[in-house]
C-alpha cells in the first residue's frame, strides 16, 4: 500500500520534461517541448510535452499522460513500480502505508509462495535435464515434439517424476513448510502427493519473469487422465489476469506492435521457436477482459490464431467481441481443421509460417462475413441475422472514428447503406447506455424521455461535439472567474467561476449528457462545484480511472485553441480566454439547440404515428413551443449554424 501523501509528493515533484528527457531528446518549441515519439516509429516529431500541464501527448500515435504514465508505458511496469522509480529518482521517501498485521502476513505469505515456486521450477528443470527418468521420459517427449534446448531453457520447462511425492519430500527436506506447498498447489492436500507427478511441466511466469504457477501435461494416452493439470488459484496466481508467455513475448509485442493470441502452451512455444515471439495464450481459462487489458499495455493490435474446429470458431467469435470492447484492433486467422499453430508450424518452414499468417489473417468483419455467409447461402432471414451480428460487434467498439471505418467496410462488403448501419449501431449503443444508466440509478433528467425510435438513435451521437466542447472548457478554465455580479440583497460582489456557471445553466434546464464518459466527468465537476472545491486539471489527468485521465489529456492537448463554432464568427481573435464569456455562452446554446432539435425530431415522429386526438394536440403544442425556443436560441447565436 502506498501512502497517498507520498503519491501526491511524487506527482508534484516529478518534472515531466526531465523525466522524458532521460529517454528521448526534446527541443523547446514555444511553451512546450517536442521530440520523436518513443512509442511509435516516426521521422518528424509529433511527441509534445507540456511542462505547465505536466503531461505529454503524441499527435502521431495518440499516446499521452502524466510522468507516471510515461514511465509505466516506457518501462512496461505497473503504476506502483513507476511511482517507486520516480521516488528513487527524486529522493523521496517511499512511504508505504502502515501495514496491518493481516497485510504483513499476506505479504510474507506471497513472498514465501514465490520462493517455493522458484525452487520448484529449478527442481523440475534439473529433473528434466539430469535425472534418469526425466531424461528418458520428459526430455525425450519434448525432443519428439521438436523443442530445442534453447526453447526448453527459455520457457524453463521441466519434468516431475512419477513417484507420488518425490518433489514434496525434497521441498520439505529443503525446509519448506507443507502449508505453503499446499497453498501453491504443488502439493495436494490429502494425501500430500505431488500435483504434477509424472507430467512435463510448463511454468507460468508473471510480467517480471517470476514463476507463479504451473501447467503439467500427462504423457499417458489413457483417456481418464486429464491432459493438462494447472495450479489452482492462490495468493500469487490469479489465472484470469495472467497470460502464458507474456514475459517471453512482451519485448517483441512492443517491437512488432502486435500480439498473437493462441490457445495453448505448446502453440506459444512452437511459434516462438519458429521465430514468432509476440505470442501469448490464455491458458487454463477462456479469454478474460483482464488478459486483454494486459495485452493493451503493450499493443493495441491483436490477432487471434485458433484451431479451425467448431470450438475454435466459437472461442474466436467470443474473443473478437471482447477484444473490440477493450478498444483494440482485432484480426483473426483460423488454422485448417485438425491443425493448431503448434502442429502447423511443425509442417512448414519458418518463412512459410510467417507468410501463411500474414496472407490469411483477416479483419473481423471479413472473417465474420465469410464464416456466416457459408451457412446462410443468401437466405434473406439468415443474411439479416448475419448483418445484425456484425453490427453488434461494431457497436461494441468504443472509439467513434474506428467504428466509422468499420461501418464503411461493412457497408461495402454487405452492400448496405452506411446510413442504415449507423442507425442500427446507434440503436444498440443507446440501449446499452440506457441500461447502464438504469443500473447506476441516476436520476433520469434526460430530456429524451419520449419513446425511443431509430431516428432518435441516429441523432444521439450528434450531441457528441457539444458535450465534448463543454468538457474541454471545464478542463481548461473551470476555475477562472467568468462573471462578477453584485448580490442584489447584500450589495456584495460575487464571483462566478466558469464551472459553476456552466453546471448551473445546464442543470437549470434539467439537461444531461448522453456520452457516458463525458457524463461521468461532468458529474464529478458538479460534485466539486457543490463542495465549492474544484480541483485543477491535474486531478483529471492523474485520475484513477484511466479512461477519464486519457480523455483529460486528449482535451487538454487538443490542437484547436478556439472553439470551432466560435472561429467562424470573427476573422481574427487573439485568444480563447480573452473571449471566454462569449465562447461559453455559444457553447451552451449550441448544446441546448442540439437537444431541442433532437426532441423536435422525436415529436415529429410521434405525431406521425399518434392516433389519440388529445395526445396529438399536446404533441403539437409542444412542437410549436420547441420550435419557438429553438428560434430564440438561434437568435442568440447570431445566425451561426451549429455543427
Ligand atoms: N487445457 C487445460 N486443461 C485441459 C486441456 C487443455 O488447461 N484439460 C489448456 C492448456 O493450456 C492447453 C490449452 O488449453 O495448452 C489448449 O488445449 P489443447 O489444444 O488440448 O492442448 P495443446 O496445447 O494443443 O497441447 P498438446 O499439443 O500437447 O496436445
Ligand atoms: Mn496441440
Amino acid at each position: 500500500m502506498i501512502d497517498q501523501s507520498t503519491v501526491d509528493k511524487i506527482l508534484e515533484t516529478a518534472n515531466v520534461v526531465d523525466i522524458i528527457q532521460d529517454y528521448i531528446t526534446l527541443k523547446k518549441r514555444g511553451v512546450n517541448y517536442i521530440g520523436l515519439c518513443p512509442f511509435h516509429h516516426e521521422k518528424s516529431p509529433s511527441f509534445t510535452v507540456s511542462p505547465s500541464k505536466g503531461i505529454y501527448k503524441c499527435f502521431g500515435c495518440g499516446k499521452g499522460g502524466n510522468s507516471v504514465n510515461f514511465i509505466m508505458e516506457h518501462e512496461h511496469i505497473s503504476y506502483v513500480e513507476a511511482l517507486k522509480l520516480l521516488a528513487r529518482r527524486y529522493h523521496i521517501d517511499f512511504v508505504e502505508k502502515e501495514m496491518t498485521a493481516d497485510e504483513i502476513s499476506q505479504k510474507t505469505e506471497r513472498d514465501s509462495l514465490l520462493i517455493i515456486t522458484s525452487f520448484a521450477q529449478k527442481y523440475f528443470t534439473e529433473t528434466l535435464l539430469h535425472h534418469k527418468e526425466g531424461i528418458a521420459i520428459g526430455l525425450t517427449y519434448f525432443k519428439e515434439r521438436g523443442f530445442q534446448k534453447q526453447t526448453i531453457d527459455n520457457f524453463q520447462l521441466g519434468y516431475c517424476t512419477d513417484d507420488r511425492d518425490g518433489f514434496t519430500q525434497s521441498a520439505i527436506n529443503s525446509g519448506f513448510k507443507i502449508d505453503y506447498l499446499i497453498k501453491t498447489g504443488l502439493t495436494l492436500e490429502n494425501p500430500h502427493w505431488d500435483r504434477f507427478s509424472g507430467r512435463v511441466i510448463f511454468p507460468i511466469h508473471d510480467l517480471s519473469g517470476k514463476v507463479i504457477a504451473y501447467g503439467g501435461r500427462t504423457l499417458k494416452t489413457d483417456k481418464k487422465t486429464a491432459k493438462y493439470v494447472n495450479s489452482p488459484e492462490s495468493e500469487i496466481y490469479h489465472k484470469s489476469k495472467v497470460l502464458y508467455g507474456i514475459y517471453q513475448a512482451k519485448k517483441s509485442i512492443v517491437q512488432q506492435d502486435k500480439c498473437y493470441l493462441v490457445e495453448g502452451y505448446t502453440d506459444v512455444i512452437s511459434l516462438h521457436q519458429a521465430g514468432i515471439e509476440n505470442v501469448v495464450a490464455s491458458s487454463g481459462t477462456s479469454l478474460t477482459t483482464d488478459q486483454i487489458r494486459l495485452i493493451k499495455r503493450f499493443t493495441t493490435n491483436v490477432t487471434i490464431l485458433y484451431d479451425g474446429d467448431a470450438a475454435g470458431i466459437k472461442a474466436s467469435l467470443r474473443g473478437i467481441d471482447m477484444v473490440l470492447e477493450e478498444g483494440l484492433n482485432v484480426r483473426v486467422l483460423l488454422f485448417p481443421d485438425n491443425e493448431d499453430p503448434d502442429s502447423f508450424s511443425k509442417r512448414v518452414s519458418s518463412t512459410e509460417l510467417k507468410e501463411f499468417i500474414s496472407n490469411n489473417e483477416q479483419d473481423f468483419i471479413s472473417f465474420k462475413t465469410k464464416l456466416l455467409l457459408q451457412d446462410t447461402k443468401n437466405d434473406p432471414v439468415s443474411k439479416a441475422n448475419l448483418i445484425s451480428d456484425i453490427v453488434r460487434s461494431i457497436s461494441i467498439i468504443p472509439d467513434s472514428i474506428i467504428r466509422s471505418v468499420y461501418i464503411k467496410e461493412c457497408s461495402t462488403l454487405l452492400k448496405i447503406e452506411e446510413r442504415v448501419l449507423y442507425s442500427e449501431i446507434n440503436k444498440i449503443r443507446r440501449q446499452k447506455a440506457d441500461h447502464k444508466y438504469d443500473q447506476l440509478k441516476y436520476p433520469n433528467q434526460n430530456i429524451n424521455t419520449v419513446q425511443p425510435n431509430v431516428e432518435e438513435y441516429n441523432q444521439v451521437d450528434l450531441c457528441e461535439p457539444q458535450e465534448r466542447e463543454i468538457i474541454r472548457l471545464l478542463l481548461h478554465y473551470a476555475n477562472i472567474d467568468l462573471y462578477r455580479t453584485k448580490n442584489e440583497d447584500t450589495g456584495e460582489e460575487q464571483i462566478i467561476k466558469l464551472a459553476a456557471h456552466i453546471i448551473a445553466d445546464i442543470r437549470n434546464d434539467e439537461l444531461d449528457f448522453i456520452n457516458p464518459l463525458y457524463r461521468q466527468l461532468f458529474e464529478e465537476y458538479e460534485h466539486f462545484v457543490f463542495e465549492n472545491n474544484v480541483p485543477d486539471n491535474k486531478y483529471f489527468t492523474n485520475h484513477s480511472d484511466p479512461e477519464i485521465a486519457g480523455l483529460a489529456v486528449d482535451l487538454l492537448t487538443s490542437t484547436y485553441t478556439l472553439s470551432k463554432i466560435f472561429e467562424k464568427r470573427e476573422a481574427y481573435i487573439e485568444t480563447e480566454e480573452m473571449k471566454i464569456q462569449e465562447v461559453v455562452e455559444i457553447t451552451i446554446v449550441s448544446f441546448k439547440m442540439k437537444k431541442i432539435l433532437m426532441e423536435i425530431s422525436n415529436i415529429e415522429d410521434s405525431i406521425k404515428s399518434c392516433t389519440d386526438p388529445e395526445e396529438l394536440l399536446s404533441l403539437l403544442e409542444r412542437h410549436i413551443k420547441l420550435k419557438e425556443i429553438n428560434k430564440n436560441l438561434s437568435k442568440g447565436l447570431g445566425g451561426i449554424a451549429i455543427i
